[in-house]
């Protein structure tokens, strides 16, 4: 999967004619049409789009204010509900559309239109408002997969509070830590979750973080009730269902500003803990919705699936948001993609009619897999002609698991949009127009209309096509991140850095453009922040949490290239005492990976654990971590060592611990 076949790739697959006439922007004239008003002139381009596509409760009259770059503010004066935009808007020409097919773990299936969703809603906010909140205090959202998670967030956004969601798979600590630097007044979770047939309890993780302290903040907490435990709640603690009893099924809107705080998404940097990466409410919602036009070219009668949790970006914006702004249907899943059987998403695309699919690399990647194994879990055990266009994202995917995606689920016929963006780019940035963009496997092919993306060097110089460098955005855009929560300083340094002169968005990837078509290759990240299943995690977080642990001295966590997940953790430990070895050695493994799984989730468990009488270090002290990225590929080293204090000890770190 090396990034040397990737470049080498020039396979060009065209849309489909049938595709291109009907598309929302039609063919590469189109493109090159909106790219050119975008250049032309910048902030009525993002405007047109803004009074097009949002219902103003107050119109705007200022477009961008750039005076306190890089804090941009956009629409600043204009007023709006976000749910307002995904529900009341759609009563009137669609109350009785699907807005949401449901399918369980165990494959119940329940609908709401948009009627229904928008009732659940106001009866919900009615139910918030009981906890007497001001405009912007932050809610914790920890849900399952779920009608109910949607609901929340909408609910939150009816009323001019601020969610944060925690993906149901994280710790209590770090559940705790969000709920203490977001300063939480409320946290709605539920007793249970289910996914892939087993039952896991959510809420016990919230009394942890209750336990550990720090969350004085938090003057209530909303339970869904998912099992049949009886299970008894505790003061300041109240059943969802007991909430909204009684609750009117209309609650007004509260209008907030354009650049009203709707959600805050922690994410993992390179350094110290997990930032809130704070988005606004009107340039966020008018990139989830335009996005969801040209890139995933959305029409009334289509089935859209993105299989993304609501835990991580694109869960709130192409699950959330986007689509109940377009007024779309889709289909939410509880589950995983392997249970019972590896061909649960083909399955579920044949029983529901799905045109539009949108997952990530790691998960085509274990179905290829799966796809071998039994006839259920091949996807030529099903129906997928309803499928007209499919997505990627999350991580780079490699043209093998690209063209599997193309012809075994596409079968030639639907184009494959490779979307990158970020938590910080609120939507899709670079990504092919299904019905523009000639498609290469590997390649997030050019930037999305009015996203000014290029490649610089370390000192800012824009480098040619074909040289790789720097991914940076040179111009803002209203989808954009607007702050680290309570950090401004550390947005200011993380994205708009000194070093690249302070006036571009640093993405944090390196990248290269072909240098014929100009297209985009993502390289992978220039940080120290890895994708693990598309998951998004600083080493340093799971430097830290080893650290933490009373036997450890010391310890280097990086990531190595993994056939499936796209990249796996390995971490380098120096213990207290002895170097342990044999048995020692396995069972200190096992405790510690147990360890980061509960200090962080099990999805930051490391794969592999390597221990040291010590790290390689240079004279001055500083951890040669491309040596142990090296090391944890098995290469030969062959650079030059002789800055290292210690070279005996990598011998030591060559071995896995089986
Ligand atoms: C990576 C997820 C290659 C990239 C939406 C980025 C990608 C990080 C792609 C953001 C793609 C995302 N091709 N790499 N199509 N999409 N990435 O914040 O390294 O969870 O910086 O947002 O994922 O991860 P995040």
């Amino acid at each position: 999967m090396g990034i040397e076949s990737v470049l080498s790739e020039h396979r060009t697959f065209h849309p489909d004619q049938s595709f291109v006439s009907r598309a929302n922007v039609s063919g590469m004239v189109a493109y090159e049409k909106l790219c050119t008003a975008a250049n032309k002139n910048y902030e009525e381009f993002w405007a047109n789009l803004a009074r097009e596509l949002i219902v103003w409760k107050k119109p705007f009259t200022k477009t961008l204010n750039d005076s306190n770059a890089p804090f941009y503010k956009w629409f600043e004066d204009g007023e709006l509900n976000v749910s307002y935009n995904c529900l009341d808007k759609h009563l009137s020409s669609q109350p009785n559309k699907i807005a949401i097919i449901f399918e369980a773990d165990n494959g119940d299936i329940n609908n709401v239109t948009y009627k229904e969703l928008y009732e659940k809603v106001c009866q919900f906010a009615n139910g918030l408002k009981t906890f007497n909140l001001n405009l912007g205090d932050r809610v914790v959202i920890y849900l399952p997969m779920g009608i109910e998670a949607v609901v929340a967030m909408l609910a939150c956004a009816r009323i001019g509070l601020t969610h944060s969601v925690v993906f149901g798979g994280f710790s209590a600590k770090s559940i705790q830590e969000r709920i203490k630097d977001a300063q939480a007044k409320l946290v709605i979770t539920a007793d249970v979750q289910f996914r892939g047939g087993k039952i896991l309890p959510l809420k016990a993780a919230v009394d942890e973080a209750f336990i550990l302290g720090g969350c004085e903040s938090v003057v209530g907490n909303v339970v869904l009730k998912k099992s049949n435990d009886a299970i008894e709640l505790k003061n300041k603690e109240v059943w969802w269902h007991e909430l909204i009893k009684n609750q009117s099924k209309d609650c007004d809107p509260i209008y907030v500003n354009a650049e009203h705080p709707l959600f805050l998404l922690y994410t993992s940097g390179s350094t110290g803990t997990p930032k809130g990466v704070q988005h606004s409410s009107a340039g966020y919602l008018l990139h989830a919705m335009n996005t969801m036009r040209w890139t995933f070219d959305i029409k009334g009668d289509d089935i859209y699936w993105c299989t993304a949790d609501v835990g991580w970006i694109t869960g709130h914006t192409y699950v959330a948001y986007g689509p109940l702004a377009m007024g779309a249907t889709q289909l939410i899943y509880e589950g995983i993609p392997t249970f019972p059987h590896g061909g649960r998403f083909w399955q579920m695309i044949e029983k529901h009619h799905v045109s539009i699919f949108y997952t990530a690399p790691t998960a085509i990647r274990s179905l290829i897999k799966a796809s071998e194994s039994n006839k259920e879990s091949n996807p030529d055990t099903y129906d997928l002609s309803s499928l007209r266009l499919l997505g990627s994202v999350g991580e780079p995917i490699n043209p093998e698991a690209w063209m599997w995606y193309y012809e075994k689920i596409g079968h030639h016929q639907c184009p494959i949009v490779d979307t990158f963006w970020q938590t910080e780019t609120g939507g899709h940035v670079i990504t092919p127009l299904p019905g523009a963009t000639p498609l290469v496997p590997g390649s997030c092919t050019l930037p999305f209309p009015g996203i000014d993306a290029a490649i610089v060097d370390e000192a800012g110089h824009e480098v040619p096509w074909g040289t790789g460098g720097l991914l940076v955005i040179k111009k803002p855009w209203p989808s954009m991140i607007r702050t680290i929560w309570g950090d401004p300083e550390r947005y200011k340094k993380s994205y708009y850095p000194e070093e690249l002169g302070g006036k571009v968005y640093l993405a944090g990837d390196g990248a290269i453009r072909d240098k014929t078509t100009g297209y985009f290759t993502i390289m992978g990240r220039i940080d120290d922040v890895l994708s693990v299943s598309g998951h998004r995690l600083g080493t340093m977080e799971i430097e830290s949490s080893l650290v933490s642990n009373p036997l450890v001295a010391e310890a280097a966590v990086v990531g190595k290239p993994h056939e499936i997940k796209g990249e796996s953790i390995v971490a380098y430990v120096v213990l207290k005492g002895k170097r342990p070895e044999g048995d020692e050695a396995k069972a200190i493994v096992n405790q510690l990976r147990d360890w980061v799984g509960k200090e962080i989730g099990p999805i930051a468990k490391p794969e592999d654990i390597r221990f040291g009488d010590n790290l390689p270090k240079t004279r001055s002290g500083k951890i040669m971590r491309r040596l142990l990225r090296s090391l944890a590929k098995g290469e030969e080293i062959t650079s030059d060592i002789s800055t290292l204090d210690n070279p005996s000890i990598l011998e030591q770190l060559k071995k896995t611990i089986q």
